[in-house]
């Protein structure tokens, strides 16, 4: 915009300049040709009057300065009658006579026409001849044109030394110049603050969207952008941006679902492998015992005695995994009441030795919406998971804390173990994954179901070797 206007108001500059210099010198060209006709016209009239005879050689009698008995008859007379000097020069170019002849000195008969301008005369149509020349004090234009005797014979040649005088049209153009620059100023000023106004409104709308397209992350929900009074364009990317959105939450949605329904499957395969692995062995064992089966024998009762014994442990043992699944499959819903935080990890965390297990809180008393059981069973898992993470070979030492902060609470159970390595990190929150051989590998799909259920977030940061860092983030 502000190129733009800079443009137009050079143009306006160069043409307005041009156009003025045209007019200018049409304007003298044309007086020039006024002033000719009323010297010409004066010149015929002494000539028709004049007792001399008409020819070249008589003109400077003619026209002798002081000499006429008329007083009209002058060239000086002439001169000042029509405001400007007047010289006139015979077919050869030879200054005849001159209005300037008492001021310039350098002025006599010696004083020649260059040919060129006599041919020039004698060949244009109108018999004229007006050269244009830089004199010292403006620009000069001298016309050159015949005198005819009364037989419209050429008898010499009237030159007319006019002083193109501009001053006035100058005067007029700056005149013109300084209105234009005055109001192109203006319409500079307004160009730059529209353009300021109109880049701030754009940018920042732009930058509304970028801030939000920033904060954007697929691990959380997406905002949507509302901007007020947005123009067209940026509008139309809010929207398709709005509908990404949803698009994007309804696939999220269904992946979800579908993730969830692929962990039910994973899950039922599992609880029916796990069950199947004890039966085939308590099948066989049954099998040979009933074949082996002898009332006589001395040591049946012992005998019988031990094999009811390892048929309850594996029913024993096929209970205890059933139980663990259940308690995965049937999650209560969090019955949440306000109480004490800071009371209840405490006394989750009675069951450890406090110089392996230490606990530290921010606040006395933490006040907080949430299911007693559930949270100390996060905590549970946390610190068993943290204690079996640390080698025989270290001494356990394992931080509990729970810190209340402006809007949110923070639980943190950080550890001196081996770490997760890069390629389980990603997993370790899937039902069922383990890297322990008596793991079942749902400890933290529960706690994770937990503080899900509390509005909560769990992640972690761990480093092989030195320890891992579990985060829980509440919204108070
Ligand atoms: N504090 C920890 N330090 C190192 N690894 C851990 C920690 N907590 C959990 N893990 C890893 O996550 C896996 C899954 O844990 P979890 O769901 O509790 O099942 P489990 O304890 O039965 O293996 C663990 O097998 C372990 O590899
Ligand atoms: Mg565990």
């Amino acid at each position: 915009m502000i190129g733009l206007v800079f443009l137009a108001s050079i143009m306006i500059l160069v043409v307005t300049v041009s156009q003025y210099k045209e007019e200018a010198e049409d304007y003298h060209k044309k007086r020039l040709l006024r002033k000719e006709t009323a010297v010409k016209v004066h010149i015929n009239s002494i000539l028709e009057n004049t007792s001399f005879e008409v020819k070249t050689s008589k003109l400077k009698y003619i026209f002798k300065s002081n000499g006429s008995t008329r007083g009209l008859s002058s060239i000086s007379e002439l001169s000042r009658i029509h405001k400007m000097p007047i010289n006139i020069y015979d077919l050869n170019g030879h200054l005849i006579i001159s209005s300037l002849w008492h001021l310039d000195k350098n002025l006599d008969s010696t004083w020649v026409l260059s040919p060129q301008i006599i041919k020039k005369i004698d060949q244009n149509r109108d018999k004229r001849y007006v050269i244009k020349h830089q004199g010292k004090d403006g620009e000069y234009q001298s016309s050159y044109s015949y005198i005819y005797d009364r037989q419209f014979k050429p008898i010499a040649i009237l030159n007319l030394p006019y002083l193109a005088d501009s001053t006035f049209y100058k005067k007029e153009l700056e005149e013109f110049l300084k209105n234009l620059g005055t109001i192109y100023f203006f319409m500079f000023i307004l160009a730059i603050i529209m353009s300021y106004l109109l880049s701030r409104y754009i940018t920042k709308s732009l930058s509304t969207v970028n801030n939000i397209l920033r904060q954007t992350s697929f691990d959380k929900q997406q905002q949507k952008i509302i901007l007020k009074n947005p123009n067209d364009e940026i509008n139309e990317l809010i929207e398709s941006y709005n509908k990404m959105v949803d698009q994007l939450e309804e696939s999220a949605e269904k992946l979800a679902q579908n993730e969830r329904e692929q962990a039910w499957r994973n899950m039922a395969r599992q609880v029916a492998h796990e069950i199947k692995n004890p039966l085939t062995p308590m099948r066989l064992n049954i099998q040979s015992f009933q074949m082996m089966f002898d009332p006589n024998d001395p040591d049946i009762k012992q005998k019988f005695d031990e094999f009811a014994q390892m048929l309850i442990e594996q029913i024993d043992l096929m209970s205890k995994i059933a139980s663990a699944f259940s308690d995965f499959a049937k999650m209560p819903q969090a019955h949440l009441e306000k109480a004490d935080l800071v009371e209840t990890i405490r006394s989750a965390l009675k069951l450890y030795d406090p110089s392996q297990v230490r606990f530290v809180s921010n606040h006395e008393q933490i006040l907080f919406n949430f299911d007693k059981s559930q949270i100390q069973r996060v905590i549970a898992n946390l610190v068993k998971n943290a204690l079996q993470s640390v080698p025989d070979s270290r001494e356990p030492d394992i931080l509990v804390s729970v810190r209340e902060a402006e809007e949110k609470i923070y639980i943190t159970v950080t550890d001196n173990g081996s770490g997760i390595s890069k390629e389980h990190r990603s997993r370790i929150f899937e039902p069922k994954f383990t890297t322990k051989n008596s793991g079942m590998g749902l400890g933290l799909s529960i706690v994770k179901k937990i503080v899900e259920n509390h509005n909560g977030k769990i992640y972690f940061n761990s480093e092989p070797d030195v320890g891992t860092t579990f985060i829980i983030e509440f919204d108070k």
